[in-house]
Parts: structure tokens; C-alpha cells; sequence
């Protein structure tokens, strides 16, 4: 009898033409680094395959919550909001623990690819801390994850076909999705600024790989879909960032209601205050996370997670051509779905 496939998607190089585009732009990869997964061609570096089986197989818990985007959809946000409705809204433990550190991002490790570690390694040769500290970032997501308290809050931007099958029969799934346009907008600043990927180009560029799939965890559109197909499963929550922007503390009180919580709604005005724009942007907790990718030179030292935090912002960034390719590309893929992006 033929045995179950325990990773049961095939892990290829890009094609060549594409990795030559690739690599063209995103200077912090080498050629060798680039993979594509599955039917999708999810588009991910190569030290996913160290993970892949051990993340498709690994253990749930019942009270795990996932929080699975593409990334730049709000994912932080949601982490924030997520971890402080499952902690009793523990703002004291909220604004000293770095979020990463109480929520851990799954893939993070295959970030840390060979490249950018011998880099990093030499700059820091004989600063014991810092060594240690890569070391650390390094550590598989599956172990960082089994070693974390429950509820478990797991950070993730693979999509929900490379995540366990299980989910989300065996615990709770919130998936946030964004505007494509604003989603490349913000992820095109964060990775000119960020060492794994380290984009040299214009945005222009930029978008024009976004749109043919060639940017990480992309395809965009399958991401989105593959959730948006289970979001009527009673564990299973589909947010959109601009719900969150739009109406921040009705979005929130659906967050506790799905998560089972019960605030009085003097509560939750707190948390909203804790996690408005202006107030997030200077929370000590996310900020230890920058200060530390920065000090590790993981991030440039401008680099900035939090950035404008407004929908409708790709404006400024769009010109009439590219507006028209962005509006027929966006209509071609929700042809067959009823997905649709709330209007800004
Ligand atoms: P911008 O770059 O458009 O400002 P992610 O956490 O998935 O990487 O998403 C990052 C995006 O969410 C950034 O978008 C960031 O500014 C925005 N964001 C983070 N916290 C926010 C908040 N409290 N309010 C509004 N937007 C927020």
C-alpha cells in the first residue's frame, strides 16, 4: 500500500528567465535561492525546504490561533490585537515582551538564507551577543513554535495549502487580506529595506514583478483565494486590513467574538487606543523588534515596519497606466470568485 505523501507538493528552481529577472532586482538572494511550491508555484527561498514537511506536519493545539497574510496585509496589527484578546488584555506583558517573541513568525528562518548569514556573521565576527542572537533568529519555526506557551498566537504568511491540512478543523484561523495595490506599495519599501530580499529598483519595477507572480509568497491572488474558499467555516475568520482601518473598534469586538472573548466595551476601548495607528507606531514592543533586526543589520537602519498605516495610499505611487493594468489585473483574477476588496 502506497504510503500518505507527508509534503506532498514538489519543490522546483524557478525557471530561468524568471530567476535572471529575479535576482536582476532582488540583490539580497542568490540565484540559487529562489524555489517555487506546488501547482501555485508559491515563490519562497530555498531554506523553506528544510521546514517544509516538519511545518505541514506539525502538531496543533486546539487553542493555537493562526494568523496567516500575505505579507504587508496588517499581519502585526492582527498579531497585536489577536495576542491581547487571548492574554486577558495584558498590556503590562504586551508593552515589555518584543510581539515576535509572543508570537512567533513561522517561516522567519528560511529569511536567515546562507547569503545574508556569512555576511552577517563576518560583520559581527567576535561580538559574542550578536552571534548569538542570529543564532537565535535562526532556530527552525517548528521549535520556536513547540516551545511557546498556549494559546499559541502563530504568525505565518505561507498560504493555507502549505500550512497542516487539519487547519482549520483543529484550531482557529485568521486570515487578514489588503488591497493588492497597497499591499505592493508597503512591501515594496519593506523589502528595499530589508537584507534578505534587499529590492534595488523603482517601484515601477517593483509592481511590474508583483504582477507576474515574482515576488515572495506571491501568487498574490491564489493567497487570498485559497482562505477566502474556507471563510465560511465556523474556526476560520477572513478580515480585510481596510475593515480594520475603516472601523477599528467594530473589527475588533468581531475579533473577540470569534475568539470567544468577552470584553466590556470599556475594554475594548482600550485596546483600541493601545493599538491605533499613532500609539502602535511608538509600542515598545514592536519597536524592540526593529531595534534588533536593525542592530543585527537584518534591516537597513531606516527601515521601518510600521510605516503610514492608511488604505488607498498606492495612489501616490500609480500612474494612469499603471492604474488601468492594476484595475484590469485585479478584475481578471476575481473573475470566478466573489472575493472583492472593500472600497477606500
Ligand atoms: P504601510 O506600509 O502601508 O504603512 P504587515 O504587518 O503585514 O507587515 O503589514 C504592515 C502594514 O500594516 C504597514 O502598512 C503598516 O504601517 C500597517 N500597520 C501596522 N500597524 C498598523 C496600525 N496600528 N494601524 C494601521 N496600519 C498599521
Amino acid at each position: 500500500m502506497q504510503q500518505p505523501k507527508s509534503f506532498p507538493f514538489d519543490i522546483r528552481d524557478v525557471e530561468e528567465r524568471e530567476n535572471e529577472e529575479l535576482c536582476k532586482y532582488f540583490s539580497g538572494v542568490n540565484g540559487k535561492c529562489n524555489i517555487q511550491v506546488g501547482p501555485k508555484k508559491y515563490l519562497l527561498l530555498s531554506d523553506y525546504k528544510n521546514e517544509a514537511e516538519s511545518i505541514y506536519n506539525m502538531p496543533l493545539r486546539p487553542d493555537d490561533i493562526f494568523i496567516v497574510t500575505y505579507p504587508r496585509s496588517g499581519t502585526t496589527w492582527t498579531q497585536a490585537i489577536v495576542w491581547l484578546l487571548a492574554y486577558d488584555l495584558d498590556f503590562s506583558t504586551a508593552n515589555k515582551t518584543p510581539l515576535e517573541e509572543r508570537s512567533v513568525f513561522l517561516e522567519f528562518p528560511m529569511l536567515m538564507h546562507k547569503v545574508l548569514l556569512d555576511k552577517l556573521k563576518k560583520v559581527h565576527a567576535g561580538k559574542e551577543e550578536k552571534l548569538k542572537a542570529l543564532d537565535l533568529v535562526s532556530v527552525p519555526g517548528t521549535v520556536q513554535v513547540a516551545a511557546m506557551p498556549s494559546p499559541r498566537i502563530i504568525k505565518t504568511h505561507l498560504p493555507m495549502s502549505l500550512l497542516p491540512p487539519s487547519l482549520p478543523d483543529s484550531c482557529k484561523v485568521v486570515y487578514v487580506a489588503r488591497d493588492p495595490r497597497d499591499v505592493a506599495v508597503s512591501f515594496y519599501h519593506l523589502t528595499s529595506e530589508f537584507q534578505s530580499f534587499k529590492f534595488n529598483g523603482d517601484f515601477k519595477s517593483f509592481w511590474s514583478l508583483f504582477v507576474k507572480d515574482l515576488v515572495y509568497w506571491s501568487p498574490f491572488f491564489d493567497h487570498l483565494k485559497e482562505a477566502w474558499e474556507m471563510r465560511h467555516h465556523p474556526n476560520m475568520m477572513f478580515l480585510f486590513y481596510e475593515e480594520l482601518s475603516q472601523n477599528l473598534s467594530a473589527t475588533v469586538k468581531r475579533i473577540a467574538d470569534f475568539l470567544d472573548k468577552e470584553y466590556t466595551a470599556e475594554q475594548l476601548d482600550d485596546l483600541c487606543t493601545h493599538i491605533k495607528f499613532d500609539n502602535f507606531k511608538n509600542n515598545p514592543s514592536v519597536k524592540m523588534n526593529i531595534v534588533n533586526l536593525r542592530e543585527l543589520g537584518i534591516m537597513a537602519p531606516k527601515g521601518e515596519f510600521i510605516r503610514k498605516g492608511k488604505s488607498g495610499g498606492w495612489r501616490d505611487y500609480f500612474d494612469a497606466d499603471m492604474s488601468r493594468e492594476a484595475e484590469d489585473w485585479i478584475a481578471k483574477n476575481l473573475q470566478h470568485t466573489d472575493l472583492r476588496f472593500p472600497t477606500v
